[in-house]
């Protein structure tokens, strides 16, 4: 039943209920107020017959009493609403008064005559010879109080219909942005929360349709928030799992259906503990403890177990889950991120850093080797070459004259020695470029490329300097001169060139700052790289190690007919700890 009908139908029922109580009370009324009608008149007509009656016994002698007063009320007629009768004394009828002209004719109905009509008895005067009885009639009463009544009905009828009316429409008018209210809801019951309430132009509901905005806006954004938050969960490549306080779990993404193998329809609802491995059964409580405390929990490396049995390194972090309505912490937001892999990488940069290390403290030993060779080799085997020379020299000077055989062995001998020291020379110069430490690193590579060219005079090369090459230490120089030589020598031993160029260079690099840079192209034959695991040679290896050693970058771009090109950057600025270890080596 609608409300406006429901409202109209209360009005209705208060006015019946009114117009009943109001009919009982008129009805109650007009019942008191005709008994009074009623006596009053009756009084009056007794008492006008009794004076009648009384003044016209003088007279009984010239007249009989009953005819005098039967011509009397044939004059007066009906006196008001009373019946008058007259007998003789013998009970015979003499007279009745006239019927009511009143309103003659109609009458009340009998059931509201019944209501109404009270209840008065006759009244007897006797004569000498005879009766005067009068009646009461309150027909005409009750008729006028039934005509009353109608009249007061009809005008609540119409009073009833005209409230109705006015109430129904008015009702109509006010309540239509009523529909328009449940409309908007039940768009927002089918999850339409874009839906938003006009203004009505009536304060009530504006205010109703401000809040029912605020809301639907409120809900709106939640609603995307949540829709956000659900899709960073499901495509979170960490494993995101909530339980409550005795450590439930009530939510598991996708990235955790991964990483543990449970699927969230069969973890739902199970202990956390479930993941734990025995050792760490008592993590679980620890860190609810943690969070309950507000405290968050962020990359704790730990482990946990798979459906399978597996045991993954994660690394956790956890917050506590508040409830936004009570603020009490209610559950635990837990993200594990498998970091198994991450642990092998870092074990596999730890373990090439020390192979870094112990490459660069190698070529450190081997070059101290090399310098302490070198060493010996000048003063032990230079010294006795020279030794043999000078002693040949003399031998060949005093048996110039004397001895012509003798003489000409010594000028072997002299010539042999100086061979020797040539060799010698030549052999410490490679072992150790002791021009690096006189003449530094520029100087080094002009003299070595230099001597490279006279040995090697069908290919022609270019040697170009850059930048400032001092000073960059002495682990640097040796590297730079050993990559140099060690290019020369293959070009001149595979390449099969007519030209090869050298630049080496200080700049700047975009990854590495302040670098050192060398680039050795030459125009021969090329090869085809094999993996350096295949390769049986080491002189490409060695460049390598000894760049890689230095945190630089070592490339070679060749391919057949093209040529070579070895291009190398080291950066300059190394670390302390290893110039200083490198120098001291
Ligand atoms: N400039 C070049 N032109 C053509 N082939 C080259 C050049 N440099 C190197 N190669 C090829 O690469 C191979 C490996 O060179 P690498 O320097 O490692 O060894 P190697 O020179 O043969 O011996 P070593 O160990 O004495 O240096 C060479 O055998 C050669 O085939
Ligand atoms: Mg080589």
């Amino acid at each position: 039943m609608s409300l406006r009908f429901r409202i109209n139908l209360v009005i209705t029922l208060v006015i019946v209920a009114f117009t009943i109580a109001t009919g009982n009370l008129l009805i109650e009324e007009t019942r008191r107020s005709i008994r009074e009608e009623m006596e009053a008149g009756t009084r009056i007509t007794a008492q006008l017959l009794e004076t009648v009656i009384a003044n016209t016994r003088p007279n009984i002698q010239d007249a009989p009493h009953n005819q005098i007063l039967l011509s009397f009320l044939q004059r007066v007629g009906r006196v008001r609403a009373n019946e008058i009768r007259l007998y003789d004394e013998n009970e015979k009828l003499l007279y009745t008064s006239p019927p009511p002209v009143y309103k003659r004719g109609r009458w009340a109905p009998q059931w509201f005559t019944a209501l109404v009509r009270p209840q008065l008895s006759d009244f007897r005067l006797n004569l000498i010879s005879g009766s005067v009885v009068i009646t009461p009639d309150p027909s005409r009463s009750v008729l006028d109080a039934w005509d009353d009544l109608k009249q007061f009905f009809w005008l609540m009828l119409g009073f009833f219909v005209l409230v109705n009316v006015i109430v129904f429409w008015l009702l109509g008018r006010s309540l239509r942005p009523v529909g328009k209210i449940l409309g908007a809801l039940s768009l927002m019951e089918k999850g339409r929360f874009e839906t938003r309430l006009p203004l009505f132009g009536s304060p009530e509901f504006d205010s109703i349709g401000h809040v029912f905005n605020r809301m639907a806006q409120t809900l709106e954004e939640s609603l995307a928030e949540n829709k956000r938050l659900a899709l960073v969960a499901k495509q979170s490549s960490d494993a995101i799992i909530i339980h409550d306080l005795e450590g439930r779990i009530s939510f598991w993404n996708p990235a955790a259906e991964r990483m543990f193998g449970y699927r969230m329809e069969d973890i739902v609802g199970r202990s956390a503990t479930l993941l734990t491995t025995p050792d760490r059964n008592g993590e679980i409580q620890e860190n609810l403890d943690t969070v309950k405390r507000r405290v968050l929990i962020e990359m704790i490396e730990t482990q946990r177990v798979t459906k399978d049995g597996r045991v993954v390194d994660v690394a956790l972090s956890a917050a506590p889950l508040v409830d936004p309505g009570s603020d009490e912490v209610i559950g635990e937001i837990c993200s594990m991120r498998d970091i198994t892999e991450h642990k092998l990488v870092r074990q596999a940069e730890l373990e090439l850093e020390q192979n870094r290390q112990l490459t660069h403290a190698i070529q450190s030993r081997l070059e101290e080797e090399r310098r302490s060779i070198a060493r010996e080799l000048h003063d032990e085997l230079g010294q006795c070459v020279t030794a043999i020379k000078t002693i040949g020299t003399a031998i060949s000077n005093r048996t110039q004259e004397s001895a012509p055989d003798i003489h000409a062995n010594a000028l072997t001998i002299v010539s042999v020695a100086s061979h020797i020291y040539d060799v010698v020379h030549g052999i410490i110069r490679q072992l150790r470029p002791t021009a690096l430490d006189h003449l530094g690193l520029s100087e080094t590579l002009k003299d070595t490329v230099s001597a490279w060219r006279k040995r090697h005079p069908e290919i022609a090369c270019d040697l170009r300097l850059e930048g400032e090459l001092e000073g960059m230490g002495e682990t640097i120089n040796i590297t730079v001169y050993r990559i140099v030589q060690e290019c020369l020598t293959n070009v001149a031993r595979h390449a099969v060139a007519t030209h090869s160029d050298i630049d080496v260079s200080r700049c700047s690099h975009a990854q590495h700052g302040d670098v050192v840079k060398v680039t050795v192209r030459d125009n021969g034959k090329g090869f085809v790289q094999q993996s350096e695991r295949e390769a049986t040679r080491f002189g490409l290896i060695g460049m390598r190690e000894r760049v890689q050693a230095l945190e630089g970058e070592f490339r070679i771009d060749s391919s057949l007919g093209a040529g070579v090109t070895v291009t190398v950057v080291i950066p300059v600025k190394i670390p302390a700890s290893r110039a200083h270890g490198a120098e001291a080596a």
